[in-house]
């Protein structure tokens, strides 16, 4: 009788939300550090070793500004090329989606790497509004590096990035805007006992068998 009922219900539930009912809350490592000081590279690495799907806030933004029809193309544009951060409700949104679509597909695809975010004040206070509950943010991997390391990396960068932002202008705004915004959301987690700091100034390798020894306890 149970199985019969049970049977029929599955059925009649729309299978999305029969899925999402069976879905792990979202857990979540933000991974901060300066421009250039291989947040991008060491994601690579991790998810190639473990089951982390990778968000790239700056990422997800570029292809919003690319997308044919995107009412916030010329805004991000802008904003990146003066190394500002963009209104939260826009990147909030990005990330969302593409958690959404993620774990659609596949449920067992529920930790993530938030990727350059939450960069400022704006954005803690947007995912705190947006997501209070619906994911647990793990820690704060945080890839510390001298500006002087971040700046050569990004120079070195944009001879084939074709980034419109890894140029000395845009790098000297984008490192103050890392100082005067970045900096102090990692000191408030630092508070709670929620940062693992890596070097990030040595050889990839080196970094990655530091981020290794992170993951591996946590
Ligand atoms: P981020 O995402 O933090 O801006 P990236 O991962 O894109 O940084 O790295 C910036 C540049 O520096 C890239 O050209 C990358 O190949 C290079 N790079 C990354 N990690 C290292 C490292 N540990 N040592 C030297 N170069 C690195
Ligand atoms: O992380 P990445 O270097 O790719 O970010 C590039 C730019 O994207 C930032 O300098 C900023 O202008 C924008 N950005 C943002 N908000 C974020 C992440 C990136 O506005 N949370
Ligand atoms: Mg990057």
């Amino acid at each position: 009788m149970i199985g019969r009922l049970f049977g029929s219900l599955s059925q009649k539930v729309p299978s999305f939300l029969y899925r999402a009912s069976l879905m792990m809350k979202p857990q979540v490592v933000f991974v901060l550090g300066g421009p250039g000081a291989g947040k991008g590279t060491q994601c690579s690495k991790i998810v190639e070793n473990y089951n982390y799907t990778h968000l790239s806030a700056g990422d997800l933004l570029r292809a919003e500004r690319a997308r044919e029809g995107s009412e916030f193309g010329q805004l991000i544009s802008n904003y990146i090329k003066e190394g500002k951060i963009v209104p939260v409700e826009i990147t909030i949104n990005l990330l969302k989606k593409a958690m959404e679509e993620t774990m659609g597909k596949d449920e067992k695809k529920f930790r993530f790497l938030i990727d350059g975010f939450p960069r400022n004040e704006d954005n803690l206070q947007g995912w705190n509004t947006a997501m209070d509950g619906k994911a647990d943010v793990k820690f704060v991997l945080f890839f510390d590096c001298s500006n002087e390391v971040c700046i050569n990396r990004c120079l070195e960068r944009g001879k084939s990035s074709g980034r419109t932002d890894d140029n000395r202008e845009s790098l000297e705004k984008r490192i103050q805007t890392y100082l005067q915004s970045t900096r102090p959301i990692i000191e408030l987690y630092e508070k709670h006992g929620k940062v693992r700091t890596v070097d990030a100034s040595r050889s990839v390798d080196e970094v990655f068998a530091d981020v290794k020894t992170i993951l591996g306890v946590e």
